[in-house]
């Protein structure tokens, strides 16, 4: 009997909104568990968002709401946003549930009881101001590499010289909330020995072949054999409070780490999936030896540590199923590049459905997507040449032109498909049996070229016969031509079926099908003497300025954080003053005619400037994080002239540039057009 199939995206963070690169993710899973419904397995998508740990606590603090409100509100955004994606998850739970809780209860006693859990003291940074203990990114200071020394880096690596070290390690250390310097203080933590479950680890990471448990791409395997191989080291599982998540039973005032719990909601949501459906949750996950079950994690490339090494313990440990497949993708850029708020490239999946609909981005990340960890390009100009090329030209047009001829000449009734096509009609169907194989394989590029593929050799057919030349005595033969180019939409929209759902329905729905189209039957021709539906509108093209307003509306957003982002506190407002205060300062263009790095001061930019007639100016400007050099060369800045000139360690600064930002490597320099003439006073 085939197996059941639970499938999982990661849990995405419900301290932020959800952006393109959750979308890809998304896409991927929904993908891959779509086309397995559609070739008949009985397949379940399970999610839920993962709501705990220190950055829910003080972003609902810095809120002034309270955790559970901040996290109910991301869950309803969550569930919208990529409810709009068209993603057909079957569940979309919480981590905060009365059922991930008693699980996760459930995996620690499990541990405790054959003696996983260890306890033992560690002294860690804590601020007196804030209460608390801080974790990792939430303490700056000078970087601890003799040879860096760069200042404001984050307790676990300097984003300077790339080094990693203990947040004990930093210079001048201080709370990144406050600003107070933290104090050493000592707590007792609970760990896991994972060196314990070593043996059972290389089992399960072993290749298939070797006799091992899970398929595993084999980069991901040998990346996780590293760690193995290095020695497995204790895992942490304890916080303490104020940490938003379950207390641990025995050990009163000590937190779950959010990244034990985590992935117990996965076990969490498909209990109250089972509950609600009055299914046997049993089957799924006490099924150790997965009799029954095939467990499937999607995830991005920074999780797999907790994915191949924690998880698949804390299952072992519970007696729970573990995963049979584990797929890693790889990492969404935008225009080539790691998705910038400058640039307008952080685009949240609100900002994109604002403008666009769903399916050009399904269509086009499945159209990127494979079995690899590569990482995969939005450039946007592709992404609008690709989707009107293949979504538009070939395929939209290809059953337009033959559904519309049928319905509107020849009364839509379908005839038998001529003699000659039988060679791509057997083509189309074997294209189709490959189309599935290639998607059970997360190859969804592959199986997408597929479905191109019979387009271009059903277009050719058409525009070869050219049927819309025919005279009214030969309509059966323009009906036979028509009813190939009918047939060959019906076999596309199967392969589009798990990609564009709305896609296949239409097609559905238009040429009256007897059945779905699912793998199974999509390959079918229809038969002489069927009769069709109205043509439906299966795609337009995209129009391009659509594509720059999302990106000009991205430059506006506000991206809302998604990972351990510190909360802030603001200055107090300077005292009243008036709009001369303004006036004071002298405002000129200013044209860059250099602009070159700093040795020895990675922030800094140099600036050589053109004020017109008031000659060249020299300006530092702190904005090395956010520009390349060769960014701002021959645009029109606005100078703050009247700046008196100081004197720095690399040279002489003659005025200020301006430029706001809230990060350093967010900064966006105002400005001008190219109409501006240097020197002119800027109001
Ligand atoms: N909450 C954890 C997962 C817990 S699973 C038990 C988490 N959340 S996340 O919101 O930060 O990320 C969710 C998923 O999105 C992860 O798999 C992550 O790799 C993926 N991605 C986040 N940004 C991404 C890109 N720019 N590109 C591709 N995937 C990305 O991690
Ligand atoms: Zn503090």
């Amino acid at each position: 009997m085939a197996k059941q199939v639970l499938v999982t995206a990661a849990l995405p963070y419900a301290n932020g909104s959800i952006h393109l690169g959750h979308v890809l993710e998304a896409v991927q899973t929904d993908v891959y568990t779509r086309a397995r419904k559609l070739a008949g397995d009985d397949c379940v998508f399970i999610w839920a968002a993962d709501t705990h740990g220190t950055p829910i606590e003080l972003r609902a603090r810095r809120e002034g709401i309270t955790p559970e409100a901040l996290i109910e509100r991301a869950w309803h955004e969550h569930r919208r946003d990529y409810g709009d994606f068209d993603i057909g998850f079957d569940i979309f739970h919480t981590t905060h549930s009365d059922e991930t809780r008693r699980h996760a209860e459930a995996i620690f006693a499990a541990m405790e009881s054959r003696g996983d859990i260890l306890s033992r003291p560690v002294e860690q940074l804590y601020c007196p101001h804030d209460q608390m203990f801080l974790p990792d990114r939430f303490v700056k200071g000078v970087c601890p590499n003799p040879k860096c020394k760069s200042p404001d880096q984050y307790g676990d690596s300097c984003e300077v010289c790339g080094s990693t070290h203990a947040p004990t390690e930093l210079g001048d250390p201080h709370c990144s909330i406050c600003g107070t310097a933290p104090e050493l203080r000592s707590s007792t933590h609970l760990f896991v020995p994972l060196a314990r479950h070593e043996a059972f680890l290389r089992q399960w990471l072993a290749p298939l072949e070797q006799g091992g448990h899970t398929e595993l791409q084999a980069s991901v395997r040998n990346y996780v054999m590293e760690w193995v191989d290095g020695g497995l080291r204790d895992w942490d599982i304890s916080r303490d409070p104020p940490y938003f998540g379950f207390e641990i039973p025995g050990h009163p005032g000590k937190f779950f780490y959010v990244w034990f719990d985590a992935p117990v909601g996965y076990i969490g949501a498909t209990e109250k999936f089972c509950r609600d459906r009055g299914l046997d949750f049993d089957a799924y996950w006490r099924d150790p030896e997965r009799a029954n079950t095939e467990l499937v994690h999607v995830i991005g490339k920074d999780i797999v540590y907790f994915h191949c090494l924690f998880w698949p313990a804390m299952l072992h440990a519970g007696g729970y199923t573990t995963p049979s497949r584990v797929h890693v993708h790889g990492w969404l850029t935008v225009a080539g590049e790691k998705m910038s708020k400058t640039r307008g490239t952080f685009v949240l999946a609100r900002t994109y459905l604002d403008h666009l609909p769903a399916d050009y981005l399904r269509y086009y990340f499945a159209s990127k997507l494979g079995g690899t960890q590569d990482d995969l390009d939005l450039n946007l100009e592709d992404f609008v040449s690709r989707c009107n090329a293949d979504l538009v030209k070939k395929t939209a047009n290809l059953a337009s032109r033959s559904c519309k001829f049928i319905t509107s000449r020849l009364g839509g009734t379908l005839g038998a498909l001529g003699d000659e096509t039988a060679e791509i009609v057997a083509a189309a169907q074997r294209r189709l049996e490959e189309a599935r194989v290639h998607y059970l394989a997360f190859e969804s590029g592959k199986a997408l070229r597929c479905a191109m593929q019979i387009a271009e050799d059903f277009n050719l057919y058409l525009t070869e016969q050219a049927p819309w030349k025919l005279g009214p005595e030969q309509a059966e033969r323009a009906r036979q031509v028509c009813s190939a180019g009918v047939y060959a939409s019906q076999v596309i929209a199967g392969i589009l079926a798990p990609v564009l759902p709305r896609w296949a329905e239409k097609v559905e729905r238009m040429l009256k099908l007897p059945h779905r189209l699912d793998f199974a039957h999509a390959g079918t021709p229809l038969g002489a003497g069927h009769v069709i539906g109205e043509y439906e509108i299966l795609a337009e093209p995209i129009d391009p300025a659509k594509v720059a307003a999302i990106i000009e509306a991205s430059k506006e957003t506000t991206p809302v954080t998604i990972a351990d982002t510190p909360a802030y506190e603001v200055e107090a407002l300077q005292p009243e003053t008036t709009i001369d205060a303004f006036a004071a300062i002298d405002l000129r263009v200013a044209k860059v005619l250099a602009c070159a790095k700093v040795d020895g001061a990675d922030k800094l930019l140099q600036l050589t400037l053109d004020v017109g007639p008031l000659g060249q100016r020299n300006v530092f400007s702190g904005i090395a994080k956010s520009y390349a050099p060769e960014q701002l060369v021959g645009k029109h800045v606005v100078l703050f002239a009247n700046l008196k000139a100081r004197k720095m360690r690399f040279g002489l600064s003659e005025g200020m540039i301006l430029a706001s930002g809230s990060t350093d490597d967010a900064v966006t320099v105002l400005e001008l057009d190219g109409r501006s003439r240097p020197g002119e006073r800027v109001s």
